[in-house]
């Protein structure tokens, strides 16, 4: 069958995105899969490359980002709503029109729709699109001086809310995941960032010693599973044992020093 809008794609910029190792990615994984769990989901970019090749019957997505998972849920079940409500943001963009929808979306009041058609709007204006927070919760990225004027790619999301139709979308964090000894999970957890002495968005060290003590109840349970990171030491202590490979990734390090480069990332899958 092919796809009525073309292949699904990411409709929102997200940090970690995995667009650039998706090819090395994609070779790992199944070719095809009963039931893929997803549960650091961000910009979609892994599943929406695995419906593309027709290799999920089912998926259980899920991410921490309440806002976010709100977003795919309205894209999923109400997408023309969505994309009625992006016409309008199109029609009215500018600096001012960017600051007010912002500020709707931090008063909580919106509905679905009007939360998906807000994320994405303020995504694809904001500086850099990317999705940050302060200590209250509140979006706080400014806009971003685009030089184009935005247009809601309708048929991206048309494919996207196909490709969401089998699948469930749930905000949670990532251990209260089911765990189904016939799932394939990826996971894809906020960069391990202790070499720059941060964590990003405030998945610090224990979160990622949490992790890798799950991935041992999805052992125990002998599911199946492939985890990305960030090659570092940390990372490479929390998985000694697993069968870890190096693989590289043209992305952004930092703003100073390294500037944009090529890093290893790590592929981390079961002992074999
Ligand atoms: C590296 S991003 C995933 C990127 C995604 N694979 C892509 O290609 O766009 C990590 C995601 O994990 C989510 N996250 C952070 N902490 C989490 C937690 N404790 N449980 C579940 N999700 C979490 C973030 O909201 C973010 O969307």
């Amino acid at each position: 069958m092919t796809a009525p809008f073309g292949p699904a794609r990411p409709f929102v910029k997200w940090v970690g995105g995995k667009r650039s190792i998706i090819e090395p990615l994609l070779a790992r994984l199944p070719a095809r899969m009963d039931a893929y769990y997803e549960p650091f989901l961000g910009g979609g970019a892994v599943f929406f490359a695995l419906t593309g090749e027709h290799r999920v019957r089912f998926a259980h997505l899920s991410d921490a980002n309440e806002r976010l998972v709100t977003t795919y849920k309205a894209v999923r079940d109400d997408v023309e709503a969505v994309i009625a409500l992006l016409r309008r943001h199109a029609r009215l963009t500018s600096k001012e029109h960017f600051y007010r929808v912002r500020e709707r979306l931090n008063s909580g009041r919106l509905d679905e729709a009007q939360t998906a058609a807000a994320l994405i709007y303020l995504n694809k204006t904001c500086f850099n699109g990317v999705w940050r927070v302060n200590g209250d919760g509140a979006y706080n990225v400014p806009w971003g001086h685009h030089k184009r004027p935005y247009v809601p790619d309708e048929d991206g999301l048309r494919a996207a809310s196909v490709a969401l139709a089998h699948a469930t979308i749930s905000h949670r964090e990532f251990d209260a995941t089911p765990v189904d000894p016939a799932g394939f999970y990826y996971l894809d957890p906020p960069y391990d960032a202790t070499y720059a002495g941060y964590s990003k968005d405030g998945f610090g060290p224990e979160a990622h010693e949490r992790l890798a003590d799950w991935t041992e109840k999805l052992d125990a349970a002998d599911a199946h599973w492939l985890l990305s990171n960030a090659d570092t030491p940390f990372v490479r202590r929390l998985y000694e044992g697993r069968a870890i490979e190096v693989v590289e990734s043209r992305r952004t390090v930092s703003r100073s020093a390294a500037g944009r480069g090529t890093v290893g990332e790590l592929l981390i899958a079961p002992a074999a």
